[in-house]
């Protein structure tokens, strides 16, 4: 726990490090009451360093140290000095052998970083600063090292030892225990080592790589969990695959292991070789998995594995350099998911998380740049701006040099940069040095935060022929950043003709061949781009594929919203105008008199959607998602969030019942015969019929309801049970949705993943989540505060998804956050931390709800013994 106030790190006070690791020997020795880590680190000091003779400073946390030997002589108390969180040998030489033996307590370990207990099994996490609460180490990423490990323990307890690299050597000891050894050839920062025993059951698999090597594939999980592996090994084999043909990267050792744990902070973990997974991210059948947890682990484990290049291999110089690793490596798992499915889909959904939630922190008071500045506690830095956004700079690089050059970039980073630790400044040289680019303005991406707004206006001259567009860029202040350069933007459009086709874009000056979609450079404040050759009044069809992370305002019509909505040839733009569409229909609604008519095109449009079976079926299924509550919020100024929810159940209502025949139909014709499948096809399919049932029990339909509960009682799978149950808990049928809501419980009590479902379900609905049903939900047997899953299931949920009840006018919702934030802080700060934001954005909304919710984050601040991770989400908070 802290005890004096948290220090900011600044990223223009990096210096290399003082001394090198080249070598570590480790040894654990596993026992019920803790554990005994010896390690010896073969280090030297650094010749590129200017501190050539200062003493030895290596990092811990919450360590008991027992001894420190250099050179092979032990050390007295008086020869080193012991800080907690820094162990500092004054007076070594250039190369020495420190040795080093710690006590720690995994079983009592509920922060879950460095070594822990997680359902009977030992397991680590290292990222960001994990390693330090092992053994006394240098925990930064540019100190790589060679790693051996020898695990000791009991051998029926924990059957299954493993650690990085390959298994070189084991055996049995004395007293019931055994031992096996551990080596990994490839020098790495200790951030990515990983250690698990238990008694596991072994899958095994393999891959043979495009040069003909046989990599030995083997996942662990608990014995209960056998029949739910194969989802990620066929993933796995995928992933391998397409990194050979995309990236021309091959696997570099001759095992990959992945291990489920239930007690993890975040999705999964990328340690070299030993890829630990939260159960949730990895584990599947059709009976417990939907169709969206079949589609995150397929994208989670191939994010993992291909970190084995783009943050394994090339590893990230500091931690500010995060976005290296995370933004590039995001940009690789969404190009993987679009070539494995639909990819107008998956930009769909990868732009519905980057607009309401990376945004939001974007206009919030924790915003930072993709490459921050400064942090006080890393862990908060593992943030929407640095994967969502990072990836999308990516992403905008791929768009300015296209494919060809892009894979030669990459190819030069790999080869450049193999086996070093770098900078996002030496990816983006990377790609300039192959492509002749120059990406200096471009840069800006890394260092500006705040999200660009385009004020987009068009002008059409009928004689002259010529259509021109002016758009203007303006980046509004973020903590610490004003008066901000424009950025290099591109931006790609299109114009549609009255019929609908794509019009040729010819800028004045050009020569005749024009293409009908372009993308523009934006690199000034203002341009105005002329067109010639026009010979209508044009609709814009404007930032095509969501061509950079951006606002664009611009004066639409319903009328063009409508025409773009059925004739976009973009697939992402015809979704986005249907999106934008009902955005306006439901603004316009808010706070209006009950009795206000709604527009009746909206129906129209879907009635449109719902009957043309021409149309490609995932499209339609995304565009019958209505915005949601939390993008609605977004873009409002001063949000009336009950106000808002009305407005959007009376739209949802109204749909509903003007299209009720057409809902029954689709719910028809989408039927459920045929066997489970996860094509593109299928999952749509049954997202289309799932809609359609939640719209129909949305206005308490009779039928409806049939359906719901047969389907509830009789579906194959879980996609199917869920949805059922669902719109079943979304309806007023009281005695149906606690019935079906008992029954599913019933069902499913054993398996932790369902489980997390079934809260989720409660805690995200009004009717079953208001806060009296939430304290109820967190005493249940079920739930379990050490658990992050169970926490954000319930809780997160409650206040991420459940927004009329969370912002309850009597600010009810905010004190239980504020309470549970504390609790939590005891004992695991990183979910505590990220439980906050909900809170952070109070400056927001309408003065009597922000008050309110600054009052809960004063609540908090005044906690004592604050964690470094509450403390500055907190202060940054209330801050200016
Ligand atoms: N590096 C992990 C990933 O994105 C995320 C992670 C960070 C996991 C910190 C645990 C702790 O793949
Ligand atoms: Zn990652």
């Amino acid at each position: 726990m802290r005890t004096s106030q948290p220090q900011t790190i600044y990223l223009n006070d990096y210096r290399v490090p003082a001394f090198l690791v080249d070598h570590v020997d480790l040894r654990f020795e596993l026992f019920e009451d803790g554990a005994r880590v010896h390690s010896v680190l073969s280090m030297r000091r650094n010749p590129d360093s200017g501190d050539r003779s200062g003493a030895l400073e290596l990092d811990g946390d919450s360590l008991r140290l027992e001894s420190v030997a250099l050179n092979g002589s032990p050390l007295s108390a008086g020869q080193y000095e012991d800080h907690g969180d820094r162990l500092v040998v004054a007076g070594v030489p250039e190369a020495f052998e420190l040795a080093v033996v710690t006590w720690i307590e995994p079983q009592n370990n509920t922060r879950l970083e460095g070594l822990y207990k997680s359902s009977g099994m030992f397991c680590t996490q290292c990222e960001a600063e994990g390693f330090r609460c092992i053994t006394y180490f240098p925990d930064r990423p540019d100190v790589m090292a060679r790693f051996r490990t020898r695990i000791e323990a009991d051998k029926t307890a924990y059957p299954i030892l493993l650690s990085n690299g390959n298994d070189t050597e084991q055996g049995d000891l004395a007293d019931g225990r055994h031992y096996v050894t551990w080596e990994d050839p490839f020098p790495k920062p200790c951030y990515l080592f990983a250690l698990v025993a238990g008694n596991l059951l072994e899958k095994r698999d393999t891959f043979t790589t495009l040069s003909g090597r046989a990599i030995d594939l083997r996942m662990y999980v608990e014995p209960r969990n056998a029949e739910k592996c194969d989802y990620a090994m066929d993933s796995l084999k995928r992933s391998m695959r397409w990194d050979e043909q995309v990236y021309g990267r091959e696997y570099d050792l001759d095992i990959f292991m992945i291990v489920a744990v239930d007690d993890f902070n975040m999705g999964a973990m990328e340690n070299k070789g030993l890829n630990i997974f939260n159960s949730s991210c990895v584990l599947a059948s059709q009976d417990t998995a939907t169709d969206l947890a079949f589609q995150r682990i397929e994208a989670i484990v191939a994010h993992e594995y291909f970190h084995n290049w783009s943050g394994n291999r090339v590893t990230c110089r500091d931690w500010f350099q995060l976005s290296l690793k995370e933004g590039f490596t995001v940009f690789r798992d969404s190009q993987f998911s679009s070539d494995m499915g639909s990819p107008t889909v998956k930009r769909i959904e990868d732009v519905t998380l980057l607009r309401t939630a990376q945004f939001a922190e974007d206009g919030g008071p924790m915003a930072h740049p993709v490459r921050p500045a400064s942090y006080m506690e890393i862990s908060n830095f593992y943030t929407l701006t640095i994967y969502e956004k990072g990836a999308e700079v990516v992403r905008m690089i791929h768009t300015l040099l296209g494919p060809e050059l892009f894979r030669k970039g990459s190819d030069l980073y790999f080869d450049r940069h193999d086996g070093q630790a770098v900078t996002t400044d030496d990816f983006v040289t990377a790609m300039e040095d192959a492509s002749g680019r120059d990406l200096s303005q471009f840069r800006l991406w890394y260092e500006q935060a705040g999200t660009p707004v385009l004020d987009v206006s068009d002008h059409y001259d009928a004689q002259g022929g010529t259509y021109s567009l002016s758009i203007t860029q303006n980046i509004p202040d973020t903590p610490g950043q004003k008066d901000k350069k424009p950025q290099h933007i591109p931006f790609a459009l299109g114009l549609l003709d009255s019929q609908g086709q794509d019009m040729a874009l010819n800028l004045a000056g050009e020569g005749d061949e024009a293409p009908t979609e372009r993308v523009l450079d934006l690199t000034e404040v203002s341009h105005t781009f002329e067109f010639t050759g026009v010979s209508e009044r044009p609709v814009p069809s404007l930032l095509r594929h969501f061509s950079a992370p951006v606002r664009v305002v611009y004066h639409w019509t319903r009328e063009q919203l409508l025409f773009l909505m059925s004739h976009d040839t973009d697939g992402f733009n015809r979704w986005d105008a249907g999106q934008r569409l009902a955005v306006d229909v439901i603004q316009s609604l808010v706070g209006a008199p009950v009795d206000a008519e709604i527009e009746p095109r909206l129906a129209a449009a879907y009635r449109q959607l719902l009957s043309d079976e021409s149309l490609d079926q995932a499209l339609v299924a995304k565009m019958m998602q209505l915005p949601s509550e939390a993008y609605l919020i977004e873009l409002a100024n001063s949000p009336d969030v009950q106000a808002i929810h009305r407005a959007r159940e009376r739209v949802l209502s109204h749909l509903a019942d003007a299209l009720r025949p057409d809902l029954l139909n689709c719910y028809q014709r989408h039927g459920t015969d045929g066997d489970y499948g996860l094509s593109p096809q299928e999952v749509s399919g049954r997202s289309l019929r799932n809609t359609a049932l939640a719209w129909l029990l949305h206005i308490d339909d009779k039928e409806g309801r049939d359906l719901a509960i047969r389907q509830f009682g009789e579906a194959d799978n879980m996609t199917d049970r869920l949805g059922a149950l669902r719109a079943l808990v979304n309806s007023g049928f009281v005695s149906d949705r606690e019935q079906a809501l008992e029954q599913f419980y019933q069902r499913y009590s054993e398996d932790p993943q369902v489980v997390e479902q079934w809260f989720s379900v409660q805690a995200s609905n009004p009717a079953t989540g208001n806060l009296e049903q939430i304290r109820r939900l967190v005493t249940h047997d079920a739930f379990d505060w050490k658990n992050p899953n169970k926490v954000r299931s319930v809780i997160g949920v409650f206040a991420g998804q459940n927004l009329a009840s969370f912002h309850a006018a009597d600010g009810s919702g905010y004190r239980f956050l504020a309470e549970q934030v504390s609790r939590l802080d005891n004992s695991n700060p990183q979910i505590a931390a990220r439980l906050v934001s909900p809170l952070t954005r109070w400056r927001k909304f309408a003065p009597v709800h922000g008050e309110q919710m600054k009052t809960a984050l004063e609540r908090i601040r005044d906690k004592t013994g604050l964690s470094r991770d509450v403390y500055e989400v907190v202060h940054k908070s209330l801050a200016g």
